[in-house]
């Protein structure tokens, strides 16, 4: 394919917003739009490009083409970025097939939800048998209980567990026990917390929510102790997403500690992406600083809607005094899901962390090679092996990359992290990715020399 010819296009600079959950925090860029109109796309027999309609299909009935940000078009591929697949019909391992029946090698593993792979059979059966038991009746199933108990064994500060179905969700019931139990409002903190009011700057957010809460840079010390100690008598919880880009200096967390215990404040840690990722207990069994509360979700269910905040048996027992509550909680086919999960946690030889770790590592080298053998400027690859990601220093170069990779069969995540999986772990995925990998930066290498 004549790559060069791909990307000589007519400038258009445009805004851009970030989605809340992206790595890279710039929030508008200026971009050009590629002229992709002498590439032929698949078509089907009617003479339609099958995977384009389902992108105009959703645009119509879902504003912004689709219900979760990171996986609208624009999050993909780029503001106003036509090429690209936008939907899937089935994903198995680390492969997803598009409506054209293409199939992609995907980096991206559901925004982090899947550590193990696509459809797990071990998962699924116990999710299939956990829906054929009923899934949901007037009372609660014994496997709730079952899984709270896991839980506890394996998470450093859990004592107790409440289950909810988004990673929102649990991070917003911690943030509601920790006012609970000082009877505080304040909240400082650090990261993305999902899409609920008390941490949202959205438009739609009343100012005086806003106003519990503070938002604080990552890994700066002075800053987090300035905005505690401003919150006074008034500083209900710190909550901090532990790992953003990189691990934060140990001294960081000590101090949200020390913080915390000194004003009498809950420490909260969103364990979202590195819970059952950097270790089964997240980065708190990692760093060996225990927080008082603590929210987990995402791999912990293989891609099963389920999360939970956990924690300290003192801080949970608000939940007695507040209501925490969701009609289908504690539903039996995601919490079998993650009871399967924490069993091939255990039973695996090598420590699936570990192994995330050690198959991240080698993507990342995939990748890293391409960029060194094609001698292009302006693109790191950094992060953490379990969940790294792609700098460019230029838009284009980008939107360019993601363009040309998907073409060849991979799929990048754009501005936020590329997920290891237990799936990826084959020579052949490799190959592919640095191929994929390749081609995209020596098309644009030779483009920009043409
Ligand atoms: C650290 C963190 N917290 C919370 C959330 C929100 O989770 P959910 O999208 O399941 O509501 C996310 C989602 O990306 C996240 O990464």
């Amino acid at each position: 394919m004549p790559f060069g010819r791909l990307f000589r296009g007519k400038q258009q600079p445009k805004p851009e917003s970030e989605p809340e959950e992206a790595v890279v925090d710039d929030a508008t860029v200026a971009e050009e739009e590629p002229d992709v109109g002498d590439v032929p796309p698949e078509w089907d027999e009617t003479g339609e490009d099958i995977d384009r309609s389902w992108r105009t299909r959703a645009r119509d009935v879902l504003p912004g083409g689709t219900s979760t940000g990171s996986k609208g078009p624009d999050a993909l591929y780029g503001k106003g970025n036509d090429s690209g697949p936008t939907h899937y019909i089935r994903a198995s391992g680390c492969r997803l097939t598009t409506p054209n029946e293409v199939t992609l090698i995907d980096c991206t593993m559901a925004l982090g939800a899947v550590s193990l792979g696509y459809g797990d059979e071990r998962v699924l059966r116990a999710a299939i048998a956990g829906a054929a038991s009923g899934n949901v009746a007037g009372l609660a199933h014994t496997a709730e209980v079952e899984l709270a108990e896991r839980l506890c064994d394996v998470i450093p500060c859990a004592e107790q567990v409440r289950f909810l179905k988004s990673g929102a969700d649990a991070v917003s019931a911690a943030v509601r026990l920790a006012r609970t139990a000082t009877g505080r409002n304040t909240v400082v903190g650090c990261g993305y917390f999902g899409w609920h009011d008390w941490s949202s700057s959205s438009p739609g957010v009343p100012d005086s929510v806003r106003a519990g809460f503070q938002a604080v840079p990552f890994d700066d010390i002075a800053a987090l102790d300035a905005a505690c100690r401003n919150s006074g008598r008034d500083l209900a919880a710190v909550v901090l997403e532990p790992v953003i880009e990189r691990l934060p200096s140990p001294e960081w967390v000590a101090a949200a500690r020390g913080l915390c215990d000194e004003l009498g404040a809950v420490l909260v840690f969103d364990e979202l992406k590195t819970g059952f990722r950097l270790a089964r207990g997240g980065y708190q069994e990692l760093s060996g600083v225990t927080p008082d509360l603590a929210a987990f979700g995402k791999a912990m269910a293989n891609g099963f809607p389920l999360a939970a905040v956990v924690g300290k048996r003192a801080v949970m027992d608000a939940a007695n005094q507040t209501w925490i509550s969701s009609t289908l909680a504690g539903e039996s086919m995601s919490i079998g899901a993650a009871l399967a999960v924490l069993q091939i946690y255990d039973s695996e030889d090598e420590d699936v962390c570990n192994s995330l770790g050690r198959v991240g590592a080698a993507m990342r080298e995939s990748v890293q090679s391409a960029v060194n053998a094609s001698g292009i400027d302006g693109v790191t690859v950094a992060g953490l092996d379990q969940m790294w990601f792609l700098r460019f220093d230029d838009p284009r170069v980008e939107r360019q990359f993601l363009e040309v990779s998907v073409a060849e069969g991979v799929l990048f995540k754009r501005g936020a992290y590329n997920y290891a999986a237990l799936a990826h772990d084959e020579e052949e995925t490799l190959v592919e990715i640095e191929r994929a990998a390749s081609s995209a930066f020596v098309a644009i290498v030779d483009g920009e020399s043409e």
